[in-house]
């Protein structure tokens, strides 16, 4: 061969090794680092013990990713505590970041809180929904129990609340979504899942924000599938200050109980702050109420609604949280009436906002398939407002 034909073939064949090298290194890259990454977390799984289960997770998840990304649950990682355990920030090598939720070693020798835990467990990994924090796993290992969720930025309802700059974030359309968003949870575990389940926890603590501050339903260590053949569906629980009134006078949980702590949340984003007070005054003495209006209730620290739909989005909210709040559980609206009348609440406002009262708003209709039992009308107000009633005829 002459040297004019080698010399190109020779650059020729030079020009395509280095396309290739370009082209399929980084492959061989990520290859040899995939295999290095799989070397330390794969055997993870099998090595620790059967019970490491991850559903549904797009990436993986090994146990000792875990304990090293918060240092074996350092206190610094530490985000909160719920129920029966601590929850902690990870963020796992793959970049995505989870919640963990761990059962202390004390804990987890106690029988109660390692049955609520593998309650939870079991609850999450039948139910799925929107507003509902996932569950991608959980480790129910001799050494260390934990579960794994979706990260919630911003952290618990209770906490945005309770810091102002937080909270003025949360402008009225954004909290009147987050009452929103928080019915259609319970609507869904009430009314659309095969076993109906109670959660039995629902406060300000156990709702979680999004970064678009978008609101989930978090921690099912105390829910229970309702069971109507069953007498004893009970067992005492929830946070104080959002138990239904009528748990002190008997042990028959119902889910007229969800939709009690339902209401204390929803008028706990609305004003604020937990109602307190306002809720002795509800069941004991509603009349009290003719001279509470809703305007002074509101968050003072949020500018007045000033659009009209808002102004009449706050008193639909408003409305259906007093509705929740009744004393009596069975003229209680059901989750799923709230969630829909939540969302198609458009009528018009036929009186001045700073004129409502909340027991005009206790005494509005709500249309429901329950038998509804009307608190006496103690108000001799003109009867033009209708601004929050839901019935059907004019
Ligand atoms: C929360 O509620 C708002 C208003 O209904 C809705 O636009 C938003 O999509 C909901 N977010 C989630 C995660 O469901
Ligand atoms: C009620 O609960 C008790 C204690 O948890 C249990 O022993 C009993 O079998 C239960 N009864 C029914 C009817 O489920
Ligand atoms: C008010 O509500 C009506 C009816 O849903 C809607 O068409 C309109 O765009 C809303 N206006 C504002 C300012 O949101």
């Amino acid at each position: 061969m002459h040297l004019d034909t080698i010399i190109p073939i020779a650059m020729c064949l030079a020009i395509f090794i280095a396309l290739i090298s370009f082209i399929v290194l980084p492959y061989i890259n990520m290859f040899l680092k995939d295999s290095a990454t799989s070397k330390e977390g794969d055997p993870i799984p099998t090595k620790n013990g059967d019970i490491f289960s991850i559903l549904n997770f797009d990436g993986r998840i090994a146990y000792e990713d875990i304990i090293k990304a918060t240092e074996d649950f350092d206190i610094r990682y530490c985000i909160g505590t719920s129920s029966y355990g601590s929850v902690y920030r990870a963020q796992l090598p793959n970049g995505k970041v989870v919640a963990l939720k761990k059962l202390h070693q004390r804990e987890a020798q106690e029988p109660a809180f390692y049955k609520s835990f593998r309650n939870e467990v079991k609850m999450l990994t039948e139910i799925r929904h929107k507003n509902i924090v996932k569950l991608h796993g959980f480790c129910l290992h001799r050494r260390c129990k934990f579960l794994i969720y979706q990260y919630m930025e911003r952290g618990s309802l209770i906490c945005v609340l309770r810091n102002d700059d937080e909270a003025v974030e949360l402008e009225w359309n954004i909290r009147v979504n987050v009452i929103t968003n928080i019915s259609h949870a319970l609507s869904y575990l009430h009314h659309d899942c095969i076993r109906p389940i109670l959660d039995r926890d629902i406060s300000s603590k156990n709702i979680l924000l999004n970064l678009k501050l978008e609101a989930f339903v978090f921690d099912f260590g105390n829910s229970r599938f309702l069971d109507p053949y069953s007498s004893n569906h009970t067992v005492f629980a929830g946070t104080y200050g959002y138990i239904a009134p009528e748990l002190t006078y008997t042990i028959d949980v119902t889910e007229k109980c969800d939709v009690y702590s339902f209401g204390v949340v929803a008028l706990e984003v609305l004003m604020g702050t937990h109602p307190g007070e306002l809720l002795t005054s509800l069941s004991s003495s509603p009349s009290s109420l003719q001279n509470v209006m809703l305007s002074d209730i509101l968050d003072t620290r949020l500018l007045p609604p000033r659009s009209k739909n808002l102004t009449l989005n706050i008193v639909v909210a408003a409305t259906l949280a007093l509705g929740c709040l009744r004393a009596k559980p069975k003229s209680r609206p059901t989750m799923k009436f709230v969630s829909q009348q939540l969302v198609a609440c458009q009528r018009p406002l036929l009186k001045s906002f700073p004129a409502i009262s909340l027991l005009e708003l206790l005494n509005s209709e709500l249309e429901m398939e329950n038998e509804i039992e009307p608190l006496p009308k103690l108000s001799s107000r003109p009867a033009e407002y209708h601004g929050s009633s839901f019935k059907q005829n004019p």
